[in-house]
């Protein structure tokens, strides 16, 4: 019996738990009325009566040893449950911050801001028009010829079946729809997505951006015209930059130019982006032809302007130095990425 007694002592010694269910297993077989300690007590009524003392106090210790191991497993079990669950309804105090991912701006809507914010330091507003447009204040109103090669299926994206309906090729649209609504003075520019049926490349894509900006008023010259893009080229692309201005041709100005500005990489040494000429073209422009003002019920003897226009694609190459048009429209964050510093 004390072998019996001493192996009982060591199971219960040695005994863990981690459940409630096993702990109470345990009790079941130690203690309760059919257990094995119960009977014990029960063959000690056999011990003889010498014995009796010694076999006694080793019985009460295991009893004693068993009850307090299943209570303190107990205890435990539930110790251990109780801080679980507090976790779990808790937020964890000690956990390391987390920072949510903040969303960066497209590297053309930083360009355009940029660029309607150096316009509107100088009291030009923003105007906007319909990117669906009709043939009149696409072509017509701007003094483009019937036969003109731009009106072309080539280039315009016309709405199916309505061939006076289509996306509008160029943000200049806008000038028309401002002037048919306002008398002069008038100062604006006008942001906008343009279409025209290209195949896509890294030079070309059939959807772009554009800034067309317009300036009319009583005896407005070709001298302010160059000022003003003299000021909005150094504030571009540095005080340092020049400007060039060489002949052109467009149906809705007269004179009309291309405006250079001096190369951006090389200051005009002459550099691969270049070419190697130290100028980069970056914008049409010219004096508003009088058939225009007229077509918008402005008085071309009273009123003269300038009107310029621009890609904002073209201007975010060359500032970020990007060779590859059709990344603007990938989406691809590990190009979009790069412009979170931007603004
Ligand atoms: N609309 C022209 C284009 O899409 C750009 C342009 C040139 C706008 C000269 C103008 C301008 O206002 O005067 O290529």
């Amino acid at each position: 019996m004390l072998d019996k007694i001493n192996a009982l002592l060591e199971e219960v010694k040695a005994f863990e738990a981690n459940t409630p269910e096993e702990a109470e297993a345990f009790r079941v077989k130690m203690l309760s009325k059919k257990g094995e300690i119960p009977a014990l007590f029960q063959d000690f009524k056999s011990v003889a009566p010498e014995d009796r003392k010694e076999m006694g106090k080793k019985l009460n210790e295991l009893k004693q040893a068993a009850t307090e191991k299943v209570n303190t497993v107990k205890a435990q079990i539930e110790a251990a449950e109780g801080s679980r669950k507090q976790a779990e309804d808790k937020p964890d105090m000690t956990m390391p911050v987390n920072f949510w991912p903040i969303g960066s701006r497209h590297p053309l809507s930083v360009i355009r801001n940029r660029i309607n914010n150096i316009f509107q330091r100088i009291g030009f507003v923003i105007s906007e028009g319909p990117e669906i447009e009709d043939d009149w204040h696409n072509f017509s109103a701007l003094n483009f010829p019937e036969e003109h090669p731009a009106r072309d299926m080539q280039d315009t994206f016309f709405v199916e079946k309505n061939p006076d309906i289509a996306l509008r090729t160029h943000t200049s649209s806008v000038q028309v729809r401002v002037m048919e609504s306002q008398q002069p003075p008038i100062r604006t520019i006008s942001p906008g997505r343009v279409f025209r049926n290209e195949a896509i490349s890294a030079r070309a894509h059939c959807i772009f951006h554009q800034v067309e900006g317009l300036y009319i008023d009583e005896a407005v010259s070709f001298a302010d015209m160059k000022q003003t893009l003299l000021y909005f080229a150094r504030e571009m692309f540095g005080e340092e930059t020049k400007i060039r201005l060489r002949p052109s041709f467009f149906p809705f100005t007269e004179p009309s130019a291309e405006m250079d500005v001096s190369c951006t990489l090389c200051g005009g040494k002459g550099c691969p982006v270049c070419k190697y000429s130290g100028w980069i073209e970056i914008m049409g422009c010219g004096m508003v032809d009088p058939n225009v003002l007229e077509n918008c019920n402005i008085d071309s003897k009273k009123y003269t302007g300038y009107a310029f226009g621009m890609g904002i694609e073209r201007i975010a190459m060359i500032i970020y130095q990007i060779h590859d048009l059709r990344m603007f429209f990938e989406n691809d964050l590990r190009f979009l990425k790069q412009f979170e510093a931007a603004n």
